[in-house]
């Protein structure tokens, strides 16, 4: 599982790098794997409400965001935003980042496109500031609660220190480093525990990505839902995504994996795995229950074959979730 944590603040070796570095540190200990991204040191412009996320969804916007934003935030299971108060809310870089997520709330709110990872991604929020008021975190909370909304993550809670002033001032909190454990733990471990079901396709660029997400809307979050490939192309088929755009599903921001990363990033065998094709990509797994389904191929590359194959892999997941339920349970 991957989580993503947003350093919020431009204070090199700041309280927010202590607390988001031992939150992660301690998501580690538990088999999570991290990247932070620090919004200070990227080129990511302010949003300039040109309104094309809106109406086409994407933003024009040329710089760093596609690849250090956009795709990190899309592809975690966890996003922990980490933030200084700055007054009464966060620092303009971080809301700079999050102003571009406008984005991802044009596709869900203004396109209806529901992403399948919905009932999966959690957001937790990591907060420091000077003063001690009653109110000092209610505009970030407030802010973050809206950020976690656009990009479809769950608020799953904060932890939030006042009286934080000067570098370092938090570190040796009592109870802070046991807090910051417990919540990690809880975070990370239900998802880590869940059970796991693979679609393995040639490169994971087209049916197994379909058959994941129709996957993913009928388990609720029940199970992990995962893609790979026996090899993994560069990008998903850019026919599947509009196709699958019709159904009101967005799988614009779903990246092709390989088996090979997919089997190590889990760390253990996955429970169920379908393969479009033949299973003899599948290396000696003893316990898993493993199935063929037959490779159905787009006729050729117009919209309507994809349909056609969209439309066939629904039906085939709908039928086979109900016995899925009652082997995994
Ligand atoms: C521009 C600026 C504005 C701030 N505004 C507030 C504020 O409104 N309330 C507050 O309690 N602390 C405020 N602070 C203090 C920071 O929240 C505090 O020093 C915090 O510990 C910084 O975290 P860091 O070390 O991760 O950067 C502000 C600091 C700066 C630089």
């Amino acid at each position: 599982m991957f989580v993503l944590g947003i350093q919020g603040s431009p204070r090199k070796k700041g309280n927010c790098d202590y607390l988001l570095t031992s939150f992660l540190k301690a998501c580690e200990s538990h088999g999570a794997v991290t990247q932070v991204i620090h919004p200070d040191k990227l080129d990511i412009q302010p949003c300039k409400e040109l309104i094309v996320c809106e109406k086409k969804g994407f933003c024009p916007i040329q710089d760093e965001m596609e690849e250090m934003g956009y795709s990190l935030v899309k592809k975690a299971d966890i996003v922990v935003l980490a933030s200084p108060v700055f007054f009464y809310n966060v620092p303009a870089q971080v809301k700079g980042f999050i102003d571009r997520c406008q984005m991802f709330w044009g596709r869900k709110y203004k396109l209806k496109l529901r992403d399948p990872d919905a009932y999966h991604r959690q957001g937790f929020l990591l907060g420091v500031g000077a003063s001690g008021g009653k109110r000092l975190f209610e505009g970030v909370e407030l802010t973050a609660t809206y950020f976690f909304d656009a990009i479809s993550a769950e608020n799953v809670g904060s932890l939030t220190y006042r009286n934080v002033e000067d570098a370092g001032d938090i570190i040796g909190r009592p109870g802070l480093l046991k807090e910051i454990q417990t919540a990690a733990a809880k975070l990370v471990e239900p998802v880590l525990n869940k059970k796991t079901l693979l679609f393995v396709s040639d490169k994971d660029a087209c049916c197994s990505q379909m058959a994941a997400a129709f996957a993913k809307e009928a388990v609720k979050g029940r199970f992990k839902v995962l893609t790979a490939g026996k090899v993994a192309a560069a990008r998903s088929d850019a026919t599947m995504v509009k196709v699958m755009a019709e159904k009101n599903m967005d799988l614009k921001y779903q990246t092709p994996q390989s088996l090979e990363k997919v089997l190590t990033g889990l760390g253990r065998e996955p429970d169920h795995v379908i393969f479009f094709g033949s299973k003899e990509a599948m290396p000696g797994m003893v316990n898993v229950i493993a199935e063929e389904w037959d490779i159905i191929k787009p006729r050729d590359n117009s919209l309507e074959a994809f349909q056609t194959l969209r439309d066939a892999i629904e039906v085939r997941v709908n039928q086979f979730i109900p016995s899925l339920l009652r082997s995994l349970g």
